[in-house]
């Protein structure tokens, strides 16, 4: 007997009528605000995932050599993909791109609640827009997509951070530039590992003694906590750092948050300096947004890199974007009894009375699924009582039944299979009956 992959899940009819649920309310409000669908690779040059995600993701990557020896990698994620097309034609392309892909991912990571080897990415992005008014934009379509699912603020938050101030305290501390991404992606993991085992991580990504090492991260666990900007200000107090390049930043801080309220998701948003992110190729506002009930896991996360596509061999081009993923979020929407299943059952069921019906029953069916009904029918002979059973069980509405008398007369019974009543109708009228009946 063979067995699903760890990590890998088989969707059965009932599952795949839940995720095109939450698909089609992602893609709907993706294109509600201007987005458009694109759609990467799944397999791609090793190197692409190698070069500029960072250690976690190289450590994860299903990679093999393909039949031609090169060495190529399932993608762990979308990202690198977009900056590659959109740099591909940045010359021409006409600016603010705004573009959306959902598609499975893979990482080969240790399984887990909530994370698996295959899972489903939403992914929206905007390149070519340095204004913070693009950053709002995403972080505003992020929590809109939670919120046509169904959740509310009190099911999720997002948490937002900045990379770009933390570039600038630590320059403050003087850890020297060289040092600063391993120094972020050692932050990272302070809500992750213990005092020691964070100690020594810093420890490391620095290069320094112990002394050096401890007060740098006594003055990180006092930077880490603040939420206020004023308090944040305070903390540059007699740093090397010029006043102003604090003073930009802050008001970025100020600018987004207005910009935030005016879209309408200002509950959702509480400054969280802790988010940093693992990914190495993020360059300013970091966010992820976290469910509050049940075990707080990441339902998304994103941010600002403005120069990935440059690093990519591209003309730069600064961008923003989130990816969020099925797994977290189904799980959550099944927490609050909130899942729901895209309606895909048979609308009509058309019962032939005896086979000599067959022929124009099927040619009635061709009508009606070309004006879009959902049409079902029985592929062998059976007597009524079967056909009706059947009609009932896969959940249609209503039974259609054409036999001898019928076809003889022009018209056809439909029988209401919830409360049982029946109808007489010509056949030229089935099809506006059938559309009132349904509220078509
Ligand atoms: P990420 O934080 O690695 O970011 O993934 C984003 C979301 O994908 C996570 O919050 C989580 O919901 C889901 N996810 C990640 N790994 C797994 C897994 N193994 N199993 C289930 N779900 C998972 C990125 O991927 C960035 N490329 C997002 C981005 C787009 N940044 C800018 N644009």
């Amino acid at each position: 007997m063979f067995k699903t992959l760890p990590g890998f899940r088989a969707f059965y009819p009932e599952d795949c009528a839940r995720r095109n649920l939450i698909f089609g309310e992602w893609r709907k409000t993706a294109e509600s605000f201007g987005f458009l669908e694109f759609d990467p690779p799944v397999l791609e040059q090793i190197e692409l995932f190698t070069e500029k995600s960072g250690e976690e993701i190289r450590s994860q990557l299903f990679g093999f050599f393909d039949k031609g020896g090169r060495e190529v990698s399932l993608r762990p994620e979308m990202t690198p993909s977009l900056a590659r097309m959109v740099g591909e034609r940045a010359g021409g392309i006409r600016r603010p791109v705004k573009w959306f892909a959902i598609g499975e991912n893979y990482r080969y990571e240790r399984q887990q609640k909530g994370r698996l080897r295959a899972f489903f990415q939403f992914n929206a992005d905007i390149l070519g827009e340095p204004s913070v008014n693009a950053d709002a934009e995403v972080i505003a379509l992020l929590i809109s997509s939670l919120r046509a699912l169904g959740l509310t603020s009190e099911h999720f938050k997002l948490r937002l951070g900045d990379r770009k101030l933390w570039a600038l305290f630590l320059e403050n501390e003087g850890v020297p530039e060289d040092k600063m991404t391993a120094v972020l992606s050692a932050i990272d993991k302070l809500e992750k590992v213990s005092e020691e085992a964070f100690l020594e991580i810093v420890g490391q990504a620095l290069g320094a003694g112990e002394s050096e090492t401890g007060r740098l991260v006594s003055r990180v666990r006092e930077f880490i906590k603040l939420s206020d900007i004023e308090e944040v200000g305070k903390a540059f107090d007699g740093g090397v750092v010029p006043r102003g390049e604090i003073g930009a930043r802050l008001d970025d801080w100020r600018k987004l948050a207005k910009l935030l309220e005016s879209l309408g998701v200002g509950e959702f948003v509480q400054p969280d300096l802790g988010i940093v992110r693992g990914l190495a190729y993020y360059t300013g506002f970091v966010f992820e947004a976290f469910q509050t009930v049940g075990k707080g896991r990441a339902l998304a996360g994103g941010g600002r890199y403005d120069s990935l596509v440059g690093k990519f061999g591209y003309q730069d081009m600064p961008a923003v974007g989130f990816g969020m993923g099925d797994v977290t979020v189904a799980d959550l929407l099944e927490l609050v009894g909130l899942t729901r299943s895209r309606d895909t059952a048979a609308q009509v069921y058309v019962v032939i009375g005896g086979e000599q019906a067959r022929p124009d029953a099927l040619r009635l069916i061709s009508c009606l699924r070309k004006s879009r009904f959902r049409v079902d029918y029985p592929l062998k002979q059976q007597n009524f009582g079967k056909q009706f059973a059947q009609a009932s069980a896969i959940g249609a509405r209503v039974a259609v039944v054409l036999g001898a008398d019928e076809l003889a007369g022009g018209y056809v019974k439909v029988k209401d299979l919830a409360d049982s009543s029946e109808d007489k109708v010509s056949i030229e009228c089935l099809e506006g009956y059938l559309r009132r009946k349904f509220g078509l």
